[in-house]
């Protein structure tokens, strides 16, 4: 073995804003204020203004699973509604869908995008389905125009699950924007990470936009007087503080990642990897850079033996976890997804990886 290379690894992620992550712990610690202060609600202005949409709210949570059940419960639906979500999604997803009160209904993806796929959903809806939740798997945008059609038609709401799909867009229109609610997070790995858990939910909707904030903070909009079923879902200011600067830098994360994948796009033997569609309506931002085979848990070993560390995104699909037994329809089978999960590898993709790096697993994969 000649060479180690990391899936990723945070410390290098984060070392170019250190310094300013420094002065903004010293600002934060002399300030003294911790929870919900101007970091945040200068982050949340920030954020908007990245979307594009300075003309919605942007309302800070602690996670992007949080950022997911406030979006669903602000969307005032019977309980017990249906929604459809992808069959191959992270589980988070599909726990906001139940947390919130309400169905998930499994929808097959794409296998080409790995993204839900709008004829899929045409066969789902009953008239139970109140909403659809998109997720924008690996850092590529769904079919947004094909969805929204959908849903205007089929008066559902729509909300975004953007966890994986910082700064992505369909049409040149950003990911997140399109739908009732886009949510976020900000968990370390994201291609916007913070230094522990955060979330953030968009919405150019007012009433929504106040019921979260209120949701976020006990369901109070004003102090000790309770209007919903609240949480506790505050953005601290320190994490909003190095969102801040990171959100500065965001270009140059998206470019890196985008650098990385053309070079796996350009280098990668077609013959021997199935690798991720390019379409010139999708700008993808490669929050994963995914190939797939049949050979996958080889190809995985083969790569460990050479150094190469990589992930899988995910092993197990949500109706097969054990948490789901009785809540998802199991008897449904979903062999897109089974597909995806079983032949699906993420190979390093990381702002913290070096063009070298990707260049060295190339040349090891193209021998396998
Ligand atoms: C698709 C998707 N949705 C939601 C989440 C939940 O985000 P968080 O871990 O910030 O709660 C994640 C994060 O891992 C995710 O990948």
């Amino acid at each position: 073995m000649n060479r180690t290379v990391d899936y990723e690894k945070l410390s290098l992620v984060n070392k170019p804003f250190e310094d300013e992550f420094k002065k903004a712990f010293s600002r934060f610690l002399e300030k003294g204020w911790y929870v919900l202060g101007t970091e945040v609600s200068d982050f949340e202005k920030e954020f908007a203004k990245y979307l594009n949409r300075e003309d919605g709210y942007c309302i800070g949570v602690a996670s992007g699973l949080d950022a997911l059940i406030i979006s669903l419960e602000c969307l005032n639906l019977p309980k017990g509604s249906d929604v459809l979500v992808p069959s191959n999604t992270y589980i988070a997803s599909i726990l906001a869908i139940i947390k919130a009160g309400l169905n998930p209904i499994l929808v097959e993806p794409e296998l080409s995008t790995y993204n839900i796929s709008p004829s899929e959903l045409k066969n789902k809806i009953t008239p139970n389905t109140k909403a659809v939740l998109v997720v924008h798997l690996y850092g590529k945008a769904c079919n947004m125009q094909e969805i929204c059609t959908f849903c205007k038609e089929n008066n559902l709401k729509l909300v975004e699950d953007c966890a994986q799909s910082h700064g992505a867009k369909f049409k040149g229109q950003t990911t997140g924007t399109f739908g009732d609610a886009g949510a976020f997070s900000f968990y370390p790995t994201k291609n916007l990470g913070a230094l522990g858990d955060a979330g953030l939910i968009w919405t150019s909707n007012k009433e929504i936009a106040d019921k979260a904030r209120a949701i976020r903070n006990y369901g109070s909009h004003e102090k000790y007087h309770n209007k919903y079923l609240g949480m506790n879902s505050r953005l601290d200011e320190l994490q909003a503080s190095f969102l801040r600067i990171k959100l500065r830098h965001m270009e140059e994360i998206t470019q890196k990642k985008r650098k990385l994948a053309s070079l796996y796009l350009q280098g990668l033997d077609k013959t021997k990897f199935i690798l991720p569609v390019v379409n010139p309506d999708y700008f993808d931002v490669y929050h994963l850079f995914t190939v797939r085979t049949k050979k996958r848990d080889e190809l995985k070993k083969y790569l460990l033996d050479n150094g190469i560390k990589t992930d899988i995104h995910y092993p197990l699909a949500p109706n097969k976890q054990e948490a789901m037994k009785g809540i998802l329809d199991i008897q449904n089978p979903t062999p897109i997804a089974e597909e995806i999960h079983n032949t699906i590898l993420s190979l390093p993709c990381s702002f913290g990886s070096s063009e070298d790096d990707v260049k060295y697993i190339i040349e090891v994969m193209n021998r396998f």
